[in-house]
């Protein structure tokens, strides 16, 4: 309610100023004590061997230096993923850099990892402090050469690995020149190998297993995403997300800033999105669960990724353009 009477004025300023606005407004009401919500109930349940409250969580790059955890789950969220975090601060691409198209619920974005830095994201999650689950996406430096890309991922994987309750490997962001490529068979292979090794030595390190997840773009092919399928399993892979924002612009090609570059995501992205993640659980079974993310605005949306093979689902742009309303409509779908 409060939202719908908000949003005309929110949608007036510049999208990455209304961004800013909105999540210092939400921090505050966090702090004051005006926003204190706990997860919406529902059958809790276990997937990568951790208690979920409820499976709809907060997808990456809402809150990228885990500013406003805390206050991000007062919305009743099951879970919070923080990220992209990249090893070293970097500003991102030149503003403007985030537009809305309000005619088709959609949004596009080449923010670039604009984030603080690993460091700086591991002392604001110590801060909050936070209880519930909590997953930390990865990413490589815009300015590390794509041969050295797994050094980027290992730093990172080996600062947050304690405080995370998963890590996701980012490969699938298209405002970083070519790290998409990382998602091809030879590059990946040697990602999740490497990876893997690192987190079998950092369980004996820290006597906690964190789960490895792998988010991948909705913009594959389907021999593309059955070999990352039978990678995630030769590797023991604990999890997927799929996706990430589409380079493609079918259905807005019309619409006021649909030629800018950067990903799209949002109802254009729906029904990509749950046909990656359908693909996916026909090759899948059940044996590495799927994370579904992409365009969920609305009940029906939620449902249609849950009945495509997902076991837990994520909302950004629906956020946007619905408010905190749609996390217990989502909830409620996948629940009740
Ligand atoms: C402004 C913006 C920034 C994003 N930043 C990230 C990011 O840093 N890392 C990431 O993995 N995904 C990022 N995403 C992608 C979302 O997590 C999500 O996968 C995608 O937007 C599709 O979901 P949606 O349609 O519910 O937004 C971003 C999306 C938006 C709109």
């Amino acid at each position: 309610m409060l939202y719908s009477l908000l949003r005309p004025l929110l949608f007036s300023l510049n999208p990455e100023t209304a961004h800013r606005i909105t999540l210092n407004a939400i921090e505050s009401a966090h702090q004051f004590k005006a926003l204190h919500g706990h997860p919406i109930d529902c059958k809790r349940r276990n997937i990568m061997g951790l208690d979920f409250p409820n499976p709809v969580g907060l997808a990456a790059g809402l809150d990228k230096n885990g500013e406003h955890i805390k206050a991000l789950a007062a919305f009743g969220f099951g879970f919070i993923e923080i990220g992209t975090v990249t090893p070293r601060p970097q500003p991102g691409n030149p503003k403007p850099r985030l537009f809305r198209i309000p005619q088709a619920n959609a949004m596009i974005n080449r923010l670039g990892f604009n984030n603080y830095g690993v460091d700086k994201l591991v002392e604001n999650v110590k801060h909050a402090n936070y209880q519930g689950i909590l997953g930390i996406n990865i990413g490589k430096n815009f300015d590390t050469p794509m041969e050295k890309s797994c050094d980027d991922y290992l730093v990172c994987l080996r600062k947050i690995y304690y405080y995370a309750s998963y890590v996701v490997v980012n490969i699938s962001s298209p405002n970083t020149p070519n790290l998409r490529q990382l998602q091809n068979t030879e590059e990946l292979d040697h990602l999740l190998n490497t990876l893997k090794l690192e987190q079998t030595k950092l369980a004996d390190k820290y006597g906690k297993y964190t789960p490895l997840v792998v988010k991948i773009a909705p913009d594959l092919e389907t021999t593309q995403i059955t070999s990352i399928a039978i990678l995630l399993i030769k590797h023991k892979i604990d999890g997927i997300i799929a996706t990430n924002s589409t380079l493609s612009r079918n259905s807005v090609e019309h619409l006021p800033h649909s030629s800018e570059t950067g990903g799209l995501s949002g109802a254009p992205l729906t029904k990509l999105a749950t046909t990656v993640i359908c693909q996916l659980h026909g090759v899948l079974q059940g044996a590495v669960p799927i994370i579904g993310v992409g365009g969920i605005m609305c009940a029906t949306d939620t449902k249609e990724k849950i009945d495509a093979g997902a076991s837990l689902v994520q909302i950004y742009t629906g956020l946007i353009y619905r408010g905190p309303k749609l996390v217990r409509e989502a909830v409620d779908a996948i629940c009740k």
